[in-house]
């Protein structure tokens, strides 16, 4: 159990906070915190019919077996059969169950052991033995697990983009070998965009009084930061149209999504969770539910981003083409020509690559007592203290972290926006920033994205 660290000196972290924060296993502070919410765990699409093919999930440490059984149930179990441990990965997923190919038990999606064929007849062995599983859901693509202690889980998180059955819902996923924190970290950073992915882009290139226009003449920004009810939200400003600032606003939420600041706010509704395989290893879900009539920005963020085909090794899901063995594919010549999406970094294949290649290269945990914190670094500070003052309170006086018995918390947009200079950044946005909430006001082409 690691020491409690007394503060949070300017932000920095010590050695023992770092390992508070970053370490998920079973008994850890944070993985029991974690372990309060569902998580989702998987895409649907991984077991694509009835009876297909068990899969190897590492989720929060714990190596489990996926199935879909006869119809069409998800089961989650802990990868070594009761009896003496062989790995439910072999195992027959037939007839509305996952049965043991050493000596033929046969388990539920519940884990209960609905088959015993190795003991006679009249034994009734069979009634005592139960297989560990996480129950689960499946909503938007998604399947979602709860791995906590409750016999009666608590709801689903009031997600937007994997809810809006009337939209356009997608799932990408891809995995990196970095701890799940510095991976977020990345996402509620956003002056890093004028720099990693636009660093190579001229004012007066950009399309006139759009967002990129401003971004780019001004790629430093000023910070505010608010907690919420269920994490925090900052609102990053600089110099917009006359009499106006750009705002970026983005949320964090407990524990491990973010809605970046990219896009228009009150439009955009899309969602990062970045899901700790263990300490080491990330999935990284991008939910999104598109406008079906319009196509914007999906394209320079995942374009050129492919994922080799899924193994069934433990860490075999999603891994992208680009990774450290081929340096991301970083390409020195377009870095020195400096033009365009890829021209500052030299890394081809979208935003998404971009920030998993640079967090990536971090290290797997990367040591944080090393930083120097800025100004623009205030929203990361303010996360990493919400993080260890719940994981705090949840150690030491039982508290339950915010959001897990109020789903409705969850539904927020974030994005960028004009607002007059004199406005309150946040009551001027509480509407924009409610989701299910239509505004037939707003154009997406404000942005200024192609
Ligand atoms: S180890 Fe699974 S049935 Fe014996
Ligand atoms: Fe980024």
């Amino acid at each position: 159990m690691p020491r409690w660290g007394a503060t949070l000196r300017n932000g920095m972290l010590s050695v023992e906070e770092n390992n508070l924060i970053s370490r998920v296993g079973p008994g850890t502070p944070m993985g029991n915190l974690m372990r309060q919410y569902w998580i989702p765990a998987m895409a649907s699409s991984e077991l694509p019919h009835p009876d297909s093919d068990p899969v190897r999930v590492m989720l929060l440490g714990e190596k489990l077996i996926a199935f879909r059984d006869s119809n069409g149930n998800v089961g989650l179990l802990q990868h070594n059969c009761p009896h003496r441990g062989a790995s439910l990965f072999f195992g027959r997923n037939e007839e509305g169950g996952l049965r043991c190919v050493y000596h033929g038990w046969k388990f539920s999606t519940d884990g209960t052991c609905v088959d015993m064929p190795n003991e006679p007849a009249e034994s009734d062995f069979k009634q005592k033995v139960k297989a560990v599983a996480y129950p689960t859901q499946e909503r938007g693509g998604v399947v979602w697990t709860y791995m906590g202690p409750r016999i009666e889980p608590p709801p689903l998180p009031d997600l937007e983009p994997n809810m809006r059955s009337d939209r356009r819902l997608s799932v990408r996923v891809t995995q990196q070998e970095s701890n799940w924190l510095q991976v977020l970290e990345g996402d509620i950073d956003t002056v890093h965009a004028g720099f990693l992915h636009g660093g190579s882009y001229k004012p007066d290139e950009m399309p006139k009084g759009t967002f990129r226009d401003y971004m780019y003449r001004d790629r430093t920004a000023r910070f505010e930061v608010i907690n919420t009810e269920c994490g925090a939200l900052y609102g990053a400003y600089r110099d917009g149209p006359p009499g106006y600032n750009y705002w970026r606003l983005a949320y964090y939420l407990f524990p491990f999504y973010d809605m970046p600041a990219p896009g228009l706010l009150g439009y955009k509704i899309s969602c990062i969770c970045r899901v700790p395989m263990d300490d080491e290893h990330t999935l990284s879900f991008f939910m999104n539910a598109h406008d079906p009539e319009v196509q914007l920005g999906g394209g320079e963020r995942f374009g050129g981003n492919p994922t080799l085909p899924n193994t069934t090794d433990w860490y075999g899901r999603f891994r992208t083409k680009a990774n450290p063995t081929n340096d991301f594919f970083l390409d020195r010549e377009i870095q020195r020509r400096n033009e365009g999406h890829a021209g500052y970094s030299g890394i081809p294949g979208g935003a998404a690559m971009q920030d998993a290649a640079i967090t990536w290269s971090m290290g797997s945990i990367y040591q944080r007592q090393n930083e120097r914190l800025g100004t623009t670094d205030v929203m990361i500070i303010r996360v990493r203290r919400r993080l260890i003052d719940a994981a705090r309170a949840l150690a030491e006086q039982g508290t339950t972290p915010p959001g897990v018995d109020d789903p409705e918390v969850y539904r927020v947009r974030s994005g960028g926006v004009f607002l007059p200079k004199d406005a309150n950044w946040v009551a001027a946005t509480e509407d924009l920033r409610k989701a299910f909430v239509h505004h037939a006001e707003l154009d997406p082409a404000l942005t200024g994205d192609a």
